[in-house]
């Protein structure tokens, strides 16, 4: 075959084959969740890596186009860690992963996941900092992340996150002062208690490590 028929029958192919290999992708991501994580009530077991796409799977929702937009998995008696692979769900908008037994850090490529509505991280056993880039989340509404022991300050640059509607870090270790700008100015105190933080900032002063 002359090199250039070659490319002409090659281009096309690869251009079919790429929506195929971007749903894997997202199966993948999924599948590598599942291997990190301890399922004693079997909550997974429908999560088949050989299916051409995890969109079957019980507690994931997807899209016309066979993206992932939700994962609902919530109670659902699930322990372990969280990585990075989470960032490929490119297209993930409700992450519902409350009331389980997950620990470890909350990986910084959750910041990847620009299409994301709700985070919902409550009542597990995440520890460490909340990673400053939640803050590229701009269509962020609903950010619940207490019952944790996370620790640390609450980062500035989640102020700019100007679509959120709920934020909640009740209950866990942390530590500086609570925010007052954009979004901050209406959420209710009941959202930072039993913490170890030590007021509203003041304006002018920049004291947010203060105690940290
Ligand atoms: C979680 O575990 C409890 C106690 O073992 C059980 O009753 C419940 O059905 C489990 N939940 C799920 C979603 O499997
Ligand atoms: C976000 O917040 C940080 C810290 O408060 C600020 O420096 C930055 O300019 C803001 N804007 C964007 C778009 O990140």
């Amino acid at each position: 075959m002359a090199p250039l028929s070659f490319f002409y029958v090659l281009v096309p192919f690869l251009l079919f084959l790429t929506p195929a290999l971007s749903t894997n992708s997202e199966g993948n991501a999924l599948h590598a969740l599942r291997s990190r994580l301890s399922d004693p009530t079997n909550v997974l077991q429908s999560w088949d890596p050989t299916l051409v796409n995890p969109c079957t799977w019980f507690h994931v929702t997807c899209d016309s186009n066979s993206h992932v937009i939700r994962l609902d998995l919530g109670n659902s008696n699930i322990s372990g860690t969280l990585g990075s692979e989470l960032g490929e769900l490119k297209h993930l908008q409700y992450l519902e992963l409350y009331r389980n037994e997950i620990g470890g850090k909350i990986p910084k490529a959750l910041g990847k996941l620009k299409n994301l509505v709700s985070m919902d991280l409550y009542e597990n056993r995440f520890e460490g900092e909340i990673p400053k880039s939640l803050s590229k989340l701009k269509s962020l509404r609903f950010l619940r992340l207490s019952n944790n022991k996370l620790t640390g300050s609450i980062p500035r640059e989640l102020t700019n996150l100007s679509n959120l509607k709920v934020f909640d870090v009740s209950n866990n270790n942390l530590c500086g002062t609570v925010p007052v700008d954009g979004p901050f100015a209406t959420f209710p105190m009941e959202s930072f208690e039993n913490n170890r933080l030590n007021g509203p900032e003041l304006k002018g002063l920049v004291p947010y490590d203060f105690g940290c």
